[in-house]
C-alpha cells in the first residue's frame, strides 16, 4: 500500500558530512520526496516526537542530541523529508537497521556510521516506525501545505 512515512537526518549525520550518502540510498529504495527542510528543532517539538520515550533514563540525552548538543559539537540542524511510496515505511526502516548502531547490520546506515557515545545511540537518522506514527510525526514536523500531494 502506498504510503508516507517522515525522515530525520539527524546531528550527527550533518556534522560528518554524510548529508548526500543517505539520500542517495534512501532514493534508491524507489520512493518518492514529498517535502524536504532544514529546521532547528524547539525542546518542545523534540518532546513531542520521542513522546514514546517518555519515562526512559536517555530520555534527556536523546532531547539534548536532537537539539544539536552533543560530544562539544553544537549544530542545531536537523534535515527533515517526508517520502511516499509502496510500503514506505517498512522499505526505510530496513534500509536504516536497528536503532543501536552496534546491533545494525554492517551495510544498513546505522550500521555503517551510527555508533554510541556517552550512553545516546547516534545513529543517524529517524524514520517513521509505522503509517499511524507517520502521519503523526509528518503532523508535527510539516504544515500541510509544505508536503506534495
Ligand atoms: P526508539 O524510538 O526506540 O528507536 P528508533 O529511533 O529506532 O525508532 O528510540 C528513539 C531514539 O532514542 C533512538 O533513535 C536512539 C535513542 N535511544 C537511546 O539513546 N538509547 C536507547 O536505549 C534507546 C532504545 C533509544
Amino acid at each position: 500500500m502506498k504510503e508516507r512515512t517522515l525522515i530525520l537526518i539527524k546531528p550527527d549525520a550533518i556534522s560528518k558530512r554524510l548529508t548526500g550518502i543517505i539520500i542517495d540510498r534512501i532514493e534508491r529504495l524507489g520512493l518518492d520526496m514529498k517535502a524536504a527542510k532544514v529546521i532547528a528543532a524547539t525542546e518542545e517539538l523534540a518532546r513531542k516526537h520521542y513522546s514514546n520515550l517518555e519515562g526512559t533514563p536517555f530520555l534527556e540525552n536523546v532531547i539534548a542530541f536532537m537539539l544539536g548538543n552533543f560530544n562539544g559539537i553544537e549544530d542545531h540542524r536537523i534535515y527533515a523529508f517526508v517520502y511516499e511510496g509502496e510500503n514506505a515505511v517498512e522499505k526505510i526502516r530496513a534500509e536504516i537497521g536497528s536503532t543501536n548502531p552496534e546491533n545494525a547490520l554492517p551495510y544498513t546506515i546505522r550500521g555503517s556510521f551510527g555508533a554510541l557515545k556517552n550512553g545516546v545511540m547516534q545513529n543517524c537518522v529517524h524514520a517513521s516506525a509505522s503509517p499511524l506514527e507517520a502521519e503523526r510525526e509528518i503532523a508535527l514536523w510539516f504544515k500541510p501545505e509544505e508536503v506534495l500531494k
